[in-house]
């Protein structure tokens, strides 16, 4: 048993953790700067082992690019169309988020799924397009509470990451990270508790290792998302199999996303 342990935490320890800001549409430019410049100033020194990601809305990417220069603040984008460049009105393209400094895209956030059409099948080609141009990757995936009433939570979020991940190399694997996120955690102040997260995070590097060599799934970082708050991250950073956050409401005021980010370390 003693020895269990210690090997799940040896392999925890040697996975990244992420805390990411998913600020989706909100924050104009003025807003953003303020806010990264609290934030660069409150993480300065903080880098054990951890990474510190923003999501601003596109339109301020740019300006959020120059404000992080020589912090240890990382960028990235909410979503990417999945074509290089052409006649595309109103979309993005991985050259574009490339351009202004994304390290990585969220990609099938639930909001999208539910909103913008985006399905498996468009997921596993924006994912591949952002992995061509050398991007890295956090696919969303989560069960809605029918889904989990109807006793289909497994089955839903395994296509999710069966199709999603479609035709990836254990090589492009390296670039991407999992968030398991249940829709009805989001922004609802539900989260799930730290045995529920933990159990799907379990299911999740399975599939992963079913999919992919043994290396990729005890590696890959699988970050939770749903009502993370600096109350509940410390109890959810202590489950076996949870490598990070995906914060949403939470991460919109530079006060509480630093609690966050000191919780998780
Ligand atoms: P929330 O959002 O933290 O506001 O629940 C999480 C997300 O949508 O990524």
């Amino acid at each position: 048993m003693v020895w269990v342990i210690l090997d799940m935490n040896r392999k925890k320890m040697n996975r990244k953790k992420i805390i990411a800001g998913n600020w989706k549409m909100n924050k104009v430019i003025e807003e953003s700067l303020s806010f990264i410049n609290e934030l660069k100033e409150a993480v300065r020194g903080i880098n054990d082992n951890i990474e510190i990601v923003v999501s601003p809305p596109f339109t301020a990417l740019s300006v959020i690019n120059d404000a992080i220069k020589g912090s240890n603040i990382l960028l990235a984008g909410q979503d990417v169309f999945w074509e290089d460049k052409g006649a595309y009105t109103g979309e993005i393209s991985p050259m574009m988020l490339k351009d202004v400094g994304c390290k990585y895209t969220i990609i099938g956030h639930s909001e999208r799924r539910q909103y913008c059409n985006e399905t498996n099948e468009t997921v596993n080609k924006k994912i591949k397009a952002l992995l061509r141009n050398d991007l890295s990757v956090i696919i969303c995936v989560g069960e809605t509470i029918e889904e989990r009433e109807d006793k289909r939570t497994f089955s839903v979020v395994g296509r999710q990451i069966r199709d999603g991940l479609k035709g990836l190399t254990q090589k492009d694997m390296e670039k991407v990270v999992i968030a398991y996120e249940p829709v009805w955690a989001i922004g609802t102040g539900k989260t799930a508790t730290p045995s529920q997260a933990n159990e799907m995070h379990l299911f999740i590097r399975d599939t992963i290792k079913e999919m992919f060599e043994d290396k990729i799934a005890s590696s890959i970082t699988i970050q939770y998302g749903g009502s993370v708050t600096p109350l509940n991250i410390t109890e959810l950073m202590l489950e076996s199999e949870i490598d990070g956050a995906l914060v949403g409401g939470a991460s919109l005021d530079a006060g509480s996303f630093v609690q966050i980010i000191r919780g998780a370390v």
